[in-house]
């Protein structure tokens, strides 16, 4: 949510600030901005819109020239997209780009009010803004001090006062940023996309601490402006990850990386044909004793936590509870002393997530975060982490990272089906070499991707769509039906097949298409009734089914076959045309299928 990038340096910083913010646009894109010294003064840009229309006003009218700048790419929150709202705010004293939300704003604006400043715009940032002007007193680390015990909320900073050209002031709370170190110019980021181009090195920013950018310096402050000394961390993947390589989108080019995405989180985890997730904190013994396990996370994460839990269940009979971390945090959960919380996220940011994990911490459970950005707030403050290799996941719809958090459920089945004794040595020895044919199935399944254009091009004009499946087909009706509504924004539902018939069934007529996913046997015929109660209400059917799977061309319209794994395996195959579907269908009805409209990746807000 929001992205933010500031440079210092020996170029020409608009060049830069752009460059990053492009990278940056999947945070969020409804404005940008930029605010650059240029002859000793802070000239800010702004437009609302996309990145673009911020370029072309600048074509049109003054593109900064400086070495020093801070830039941003917004998600709005408090207050629509417009010019004024759009960051950097503040005046020509001190001016800042945020992200998050100061929860104390009106109180803040209130009280600055009094004091005879007037707000242009409706967001809460501004009142950060002109709470570091009323506190300036010519020293910015003092000022910083002053204004993170006065506001509340979470925030990521990046701040330029007047009198110290040259320097980037950062801090944070709850909203990532890190410091990016390169010779002779320095970063500020909300994620290393930014940067990579121009350094993999970087300081991960903690709560409380300030940091001071020149070009050939960075130095960083804890609260009592004592200086700290970084651990610095260099990122493991290099630019062309964070760029499109030849493919028209994101998406479609992390679809295809799916293979490599599983085998990077898998294979180093799969030792002498047997499953070590490596945990630090988290011992065997310790694992053994687990009775019961609770998976949190928001949305596709979360879905991949439903997998894990028919998987997990299946295999190493432990009882396992999906929750949805806005639910989970504010729903007192009970939580037992031999029990396990595993969040799930992408970013490892997301606020809902972040929270849920700090119950489950306040309660004395352990936790175990199973997160693909190294270094976020969820990875730093679990007691264990299962880091999943995807590499930057940059579309706002999420692929790779599904696959890989469904892998990681893979091997924790794996793992507590050893720890507990409900498979053999050699049955787990077998599962884990047949997770470590998944990658080579996965480009099979991949060559399907005409045919998922194809069916997308018989559907793209539903207005109204069903996914139905049962058992784990359930979680992943529940994953293909809202990966097409955010990028096509075709109204999609996903049910469980058995539970149509209980109402919903009223919906189905020859204008509602239903994608039947059947790939587990013993729930087969189960599954064909469904289909069979759907056509004879009009629906076209594409089914999705096992590749030995009987023909059913009197009761669908078309067969989408999976090649043959074990049923618990099928998930992990049959995701990818599921995705491909979303994805054709978005690019058919014309959308931006990267950027799709109101999202942004890592929601950092609740
Ligand atoms: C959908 C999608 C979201 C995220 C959710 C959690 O394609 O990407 O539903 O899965 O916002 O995000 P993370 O995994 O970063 O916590």
């Amino acid at each position: 949510m929001c992205g933010i990038v500031g440079y210092v340096g020996k170029q020409n910083a608009t060049d830069v600030l752009i460059d990053g913010l492009r990278k940056l646009e999947y945070r969020g894109y409804d404005s940008a901005g930029i605010a650059v010294f240029e002859n000793h003064k802070i000239v800010i840009e702004k437009a609302k819109g996309r990145l673009d229309n911020l370029e072309q006003k600048m074509e049109e009218t003054h593109r900064p020239t400086g070495h020093c700048g801070i830039g941003h790419t917004r998600w709005a929150t408090h207050g629509e997209p417009s010019d004024v709202n759009s960051h950097p705010h503040g005046n020509e004293r001190v001016t800042i780009v945020h992200n998050g939300i100061i929860e104390n704003y009106q109180q803040l604006k209130e009280k600055l009010e009094h004091r005879g400043y007037s707000f242009l715009s409706e967001t809460d940032t501004e009142s950060v803004a002109k709470l570091l002007d009323y506190y300036y007193s010519g020293d910015p680390i003092e000022t910083l001090q002053k204004v993170i015990s006065a506001i509340q909320g979470s925030y990521a900073l990046g701040v330029m006062f007047k009198d110290n050209p040259g320097t980037i002031y950062a801090i944070r709370k709850e909203s990532p940023l890190i410091v990016g170190v390169g010779k002779g110019e320095n970063f500020i980021a909300s994620d290393v996309p930014a940067i990579i181009k121009y350094t993999k090195d970087y300081y991960l920013l903690d709560e409380n601490e300030i940091a001071v950018l020149t070009q050939d310096s960075v130095h960083v402050y804890d609260l009592d402006g004592e200086e700290i000394q970084k651990e610095l961390h260099t990122a493991n993947w290099d630019v062309e990850a964070a760029e499109k390589g030849g493919y028209p989108h994101f998406m479609i080019k992390e679809i295809h990386e799916q293979p490599s995405a599983f085998r990077n989180t898998v294979s180093p985890r799969i030792i002498d044909g047997l499953p070590d997730l490596q945990l630090e904190n988290l011992s065997d013994e310790q694992l053994k004793t687990i009775e019961r396990i609770h998976i949190v996370a928001c949305g596709t994460a979360m879905h991949a936590g439903m997998v894990g839990k028919y998987v997990i269940e299946e295999m190493a009979r432990i009882p396992v509870d999906v929750d949805v971390a806005s639910e989970f945090r504010y729903r007192n959960p009970i939580l037992g002393k031999n029990d396990l919380v595993v969040i799930i996220s992408q970013s490892g940011e997301t606020a809902d997530t972040l929270a849920a994990l700090r119950l489950a911490k306040q309660q004395g459970v352990p936790t175990l975060a199973i997160v693909n950005v190294v270094g976020s707030s969820i990875a730093r403050e679990a007691d264990s982490v299962c880091y999943t290799w995807a590499g930057p996941e940059i579309a706002v719809a999420s692929t790779k990272a599904y696959m890989v958090q469904l892998s990681v459920m893979y091997l924790l089945a794996a793992k507590f089906s050893q720890l507990k004794g409900t498979l053999s040595e050699n049955e787990v020895r077998s599962f884990c070499g047949k997770l470590m044919e998944i990658p080579d199935l996965l480009e099979t399944v991949l060559e399907q991707a005409d045919n998922c254009q194809y069916f997308a091009s018989k559907f793209q004009n539903a207005r109204d769509l069903f996914f139905i499946g049962r058992g784990v087909d359930y979680s992943l009706s529940l994953e293909g039906s809202l990966k097409l509504k955010e990028i096509s924004y075709i109204h999609s539902e996903a049910y469980a097949a058995g539970e149509l018939k209980h109402g919903t069934i009223s919906l189905i007529t020859d204008e509602v298409p239903v994608v039947a996913i059947a790939t587990q046997q013993a729930l087969y015929e189960k599954m064909i009734s469904n289909v069979k109660e759907v056509k004879a209400r009009g629906a076209k059917v594409l089914l999705i089914c096992r590749e030995d799977a009987p023909e059913q061309k009197d009761i669908t319209s078309y067969q989408l076959r999976i090649p043959l794994v074990d049923d618990i395996l099928m998930p992990l195959l049959t995701t990818v045309p599921l995705q491909l579907f979303a994805y054709y269908t978005a690019v058919l009805r014309g959308c931006d299928v990267d950027k799709p409209r109101n999202l942004a990746k890592s929601v950092t807000v609740e």
